[in-house]
């Protein structure tokens, strides 16, 4: 019987957060649940498949090479990453090899046919992971890692499909990974931090100078993070600080200002009313409650609605304190903004498709803003067929992106001299990685967690 720490505090290095009670409990399943070992075909919606020589750094493996495997448990899909390092400098070889999503994700699975259920969709995730050149399952570790979709489900459907899929991964040909981080549903602050390792591992910066580390944040559908290297006495208590190396690392999270449930929440709540200034002159709507909303197309409206909106939700999540500053003062390199920031930011300028790099500064993401709320809705065209409800908003969503950035964390609208802070950088790639949490995860575990200790005999 193996015996350790689950993970937790030891793991981040963590000074202080509110998180670590979340993470402790999260990672402690019960182990029943299925055995399963053979395979099934499954419904892949979306392939892509990376080249290992196209790679930036270190295509030319030794016999020593490490591999590792991260399902990305995500609410509307689940996704599989295959990653390659050197073991003698895993933070500064590791690539991306191969990455598979499969819809939907393993919560709709769970609700559908349970536990079971939600651990064999699983299955072709395992299958393609072992099927890349190179993999050998026995020296492959395997993690299963859920965010929103999971947190959201009843906790014993949690805990049942968590067993679950531990089971399947102890009973996979994948090497086990240590007990505490083989299957469980990461914090907020948790992504955040991995997408801080994330960036900064695919722009090779990790292990240097933490001055010279980039900030990121990330829009979810339900959340939305921002991450960046401080020094500790700058930090509020109640934040999560992870220490990475030498670089102090503060995360913060907040479930209800994704993109979607911000939308919604607007749409339902005492900001309903003004919400015709976030849609298009000319749509019409009506609200959770009744309202009937005419769109005006207003952006500036729009953007004292939201700004209204994220004062109420900073107010009860602060308990009425003035909420701490969030903005990196580091100049050196600009924000890396991924998710639905790079989806975003490609429907407001109106590209086919999303950019994966591009910088602009906030003040340019404005005026994009302010001209989409400008098209009447009988007019606005999309060369990018619009998605979710929320991205058929986009007037809604300019202003959005525009208010979290400058009104929430502070970011200036045109960089000061000399500086980065304030350039914006879209990245739905970088380097050669899909720009997530995932990559974070998978560095975390081949660099810091045996640093810290955390493997369990
Ligand atoms: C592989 O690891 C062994 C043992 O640590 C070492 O002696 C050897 O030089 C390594 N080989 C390569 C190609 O890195
Ligand atoms: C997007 O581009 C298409 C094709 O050039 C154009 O017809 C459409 O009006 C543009 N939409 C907006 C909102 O600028």
């Amino acid at each position: 019987m193996m015996a350790c720490r689950v993970f937790g505090a030891l793991a981040f290095g963590l000074l202080g957060s509110t998180a670590q009670a979340a993470r402790a409990s999260a990672a402690s399943v019960e182990q029943t649940g299925v055995r399963q070992a053979t395979t099934q075909a499954g419904r892949q919606r979306r392939v892509s498949v990376r080249p290992e020589g196209r790679l930036r750094g270190g295509a030319d493996f030794g016999s020593n090479a490490s591999t590792g495997v991260v399902i990305d448990a995500g609410s509307s899909g689940s996704r599989v990453y295959v990653f390659r390092w050197e073991p003698s400098d895993p933070a500064g070889t590791i690539v991306e090899l191969a990455s598979l999503r499969i819809k939907p994700g393993v919560s709709k699975h769970a609700r559908l046919g349970g536990a079971a259920a939600a651990a064999q969709s699983l299955l072709p995730l395992l299958e393609f992971a072992r099927a890349q050149p190179g993999v050998q399952p026995a020296e492959t570790q395997v993690h299963f890692m859920a965010t929103a979709g999971m947190r959201l489900i009843e906790p014993a459907l949690q805990r049942d499909v968590l067993a679950a899929v531990e089971q399947l991964l102890i009973d996979s040909p994948f090497l086990a990974a240590r007990p505490g981080a083989r299957a469980r549903v990461l914090s907020g602050e948790e992504e955040a931090l991995y997408d801080w390792l994330s960036v900064n591992a695919a722009l090779r910066l990790l292990g240097g100078d933490p001055e010279r580390t980039a900030s990121v944040t990330d829009l979810g559908g339900a959340s939305t993070q921002l991450a960046f290297a401080t020094l500790p006495e700058h930090v509020p208590h109640e934040v999560a600080l992870a220490r990475f190396g030498h670089a102090h690392v503060l995360g913060v999270s907040r479930l209800g200002l994704g993109m979607n449930e911000a939308l919604a929440n607007m749409l339902s709540g005492p900001s309903q009313a003004a919400m015709g200034s976030c849609l298009a002159r000319g749509a019409r709507a009506t609200s959770a409650h009744g309202v009937e909303l005419e769109g005006t197309g207003d952006y500036d409206g729009c953007r004292t609605a939201i700004r209204a909106f994220i004062e109420q939700y900073e107010a009860r999540r602060h308990a009425g304190a003035r909420a701490p500053p969030t903005m990196p003062s580091n100049g050196q390199w600009p924000l890396y903004l991924f998710d639905n920031f790079p989806k975003g930011a490609a429907i407001l300028l109106n590209a086919t498709d999303v950019p994966t790099e591009q910088a602009l500064t906030l003040a340019q993401l404005e005026e994009l803003g302010r001209a989409v709320c400008a098209v009447p809705e009988d007019a606005i065209r999309f060369q990018r067929p619009l998605g979710t409800a929320q991205e058929r908003s986009p007037c809604f969503l300019g202003a959005y992106m525009v208010e979290l950035l400058h009104g929430l964390y502070g970011f200036p609208l045109s960089p000061p001299p000399g500086s980065q802070v304030g350039v914006l950088k879209f990245v739905a790639e970088l380097n050669g990685f899909s720009m997530n949490w995932p990559l974070g995860a998978m560095v975390f575990e081949a660099v810091y967690a045996p640093a810290a200790g955390v493997a369990c005999a």
